[in-house]
This record gives C-alpha cells, sequence and structure tokens, in this order.
C-alpha cells in the first residue's frame, strides 16, 4: 500500500483519491498496485455499490511516472503496471463516478473513456499526448476515443497532444458536466449515493449492454503490444531523457 492512494469507505461509495499532489498525481506503479487492490476489494465487497475517482490538488494526475516508463524502457525498473490497472478498472461492473479537479493528462484523460459518470472542474484540461512521447495510444482509447469524439479529433488529440478545456470535453461527450472546483467534490459524492440507492443488477446490466467488454479488453492488448515495442525505441528514450532534462525533445535525427 503506498500513501499516495488513500481510500474512503463513504456508505456505499468506496472512493480512490489520487493523492501525490506534489507531482501533480502522476501514478507510479506503486500507486496502480494499490488502486487495483482498491477495485478489486469493490468488486468483492457486497456493500460497496459505486467506485468515485478523485483527487487531491489541483491536478487529477500528469498521467504515468514518467521515470517508471524510463526505467521499464532501459530494462532496470519493473514491468509496468498501468495495463494490469486498465484491464481491472474495465472490467468493473460496479458503476465508477470520476472527479476530475484539474490537469488530466494520458491516462488521467483514457481512464475517464471507462467511468460511467465524469464530472470536471472548470479548471480541468484533458490531454492525450502519446504522440509527443513517442508512445502510442493505451487503455483501449484508440478504440473508445474515435468511438466516442470522431477519428479526425481523437487523431488530433493524440497526435498533436493539444488539450480540451473542461467546456470543451462536455461538448464532445467526454464528460457530464462541469462545476466550479470548490463545488465539484460534493457534486460527484452526491451523484456516488443517488446511483448507490439504484438497484445494482440494473446498473451492471446496463453497463454490460453499452460496453463491448471483449472487444475494449482485446483493444487494449494490441495497445500494449505496440506500448511495449514503442517503449524500446530511440524516440521513446529521447522523449523521457528530454522530460527529465527539462527541455524539448528532439527527433528529427532519429530513425523511427
Ligand atoms: N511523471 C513524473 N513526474 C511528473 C509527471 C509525470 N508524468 N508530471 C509532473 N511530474 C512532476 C514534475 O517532474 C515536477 O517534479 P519536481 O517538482 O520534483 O521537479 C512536479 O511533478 C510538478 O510538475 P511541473 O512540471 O513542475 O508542473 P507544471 O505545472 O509546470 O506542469 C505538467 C504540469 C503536467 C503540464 C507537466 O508536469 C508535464 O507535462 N508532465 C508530463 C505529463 C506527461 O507527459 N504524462 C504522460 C502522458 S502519457
Amino acid at each position: 500500500m503506498t500513501h499516495h492512494i488513500k481510500i474512503r469507505h463513504d456508505g456505499a461509495v468506496l472512493e480512490i483519491v489520487f493523492a501525490r499532489p506534489e507531482k501533480k498525481n502522476a501514478l507510479s506503479n506503486a500507486m496502480y498496485r494499490s488502486a487495483i487492490e482498491a477495485l478489486d476489494s469493490a468488486h468483492r465487497d457486497a456493500t460497496v455499490r459505486v467506485v468515485l475517482l478523485s483527487a487531491e490538488g489541483d491536478a487529477f494526475t500528469a498521467g504515468n511516472d514518467l521515470a517508471d516508463f524510463a526505467s521499464a524502457a532501459s530494462g532496470t525498473g519493473e514491468a509496468l503496471q498501468a495495463p494490469h490497472f486498465i484491464a481491472v478498472l474495465a472490467r468493473t461492473e460496479k458503476p465508477i463516478v470520476a472527479a476530475v479537479p484539474g490537469l488530466a493528462v494520458g491516462i488521467g484523460t483514457t481512464l475517464l473513456l471507462h467511468c460511467d459518470l465524469v464530472y470536471l472542474s472548470d479548471t480541468a484540461r484533458l490531454s492525450t499526448p502519446f504522440v509527443n512521447l513517442a508512445l502510442v495510444p493505451e487503455a483501449a482509447s484508440s478504440l473508445l476515443l474515435p468511438a466516442r469524439i470522431g477519428y479526425l479529433r481523437a487523431f488530433a488529440l493524440f497526435a498533436l497532444g493539444e488539450g480540451l478545456s473542461a467546456a470543451e470535453a462536455v461538448a464532445l461527450g467526454l464528460a457530464n458536466k462541469v462545476l466550479p472546483k470548490e463545488e465539484l467534490l460534493g457534486a460527484a459524492r452526491e451523484t456516488a449515493h443517488a446511483l448507490a440507492a439504484r438497484p445494482l443488477g440494473s446498473l451492471i446490466a446496463t453497463k454490460r449492454l453499452m460496453r463491448d467488454g471483449e472487444r475494449i479488453l482485446a483493444q487494449i492488448d494490441r495497445e500494449n503490444a505496440s506500448f511495449k515495442e514503442r517503449l524500446q525505441t530511440p524516440e521513446a528514450r529521447e522523449a523521457f531523457t528530454a522530460f527529465a532534462e527539462r527541455r524539448q525533445p528532439d527527433f528529427t535525427k532519429l530513425k523511427s
């Protein structure tokens, strides 16, 4: 268990809180492991009826910890835990609500595609800059994002790394509503409790009908294979080194 993930039981709602604000809640392998454990316990515990994802500080998450990417790329670190986390999230049958207080980068945005209700603060910004890091989309976002917002918009988000404001995200169907930051968590908790009062069997059956679980998991596998290959490339090494050295990467002289 890492202290960078906090778990709160509030009646029938299990809240999983990203709590590493000094690093913009960048998700480390240890954090994914704790979040997986919490989702597993939500699955097993009949008293839990809804999961709420939230975050401390001014960011939701700056995405995967880039130091973990770099050590996985150089073969010095452990295998990345993000794919396991996403697979568990994708398999979660109980409803998931997300409260996004600020920046949601990479997996911070793609995990929202596995949530059932998404609330954003007016300071939230969603981005998926996988290509800037010489990587590929993950979390089945290469399937789910174009399906949600169309190919061209999804490609621009992946390839150009431009962000979406909270209002744009709602307009595109990536979130339910925008709230002032100070009202965000209260509103998300209220809705989570309202969902918890609904018949759970019906909610689970509705999710199953609305999501093609097998296709999503198959796409996650395809993405993971490509992601692993990309991690080993000189392009990815340059991207991670540039982030660590706080400079812009230069991909122009590298072989693809
Ligand atoms: N992995 C590891 N550390 C991260 C991180 C990440 N993904 N994102 C931010 N951090 C760390 C920074 O290194 C910094 O640490 P330090 O204070 O020890 O130097 C701290 O969090 C604060 O980040 P900083 O960059 O100073 O904040 P900012 O407000 O200027 O910028 C971001 C915030 C999110 C725009 C910027 O940190 C960023 O671009 N991060 C990388 C995002 C990314 O590419 N994620 C992966 C997507 S697949």
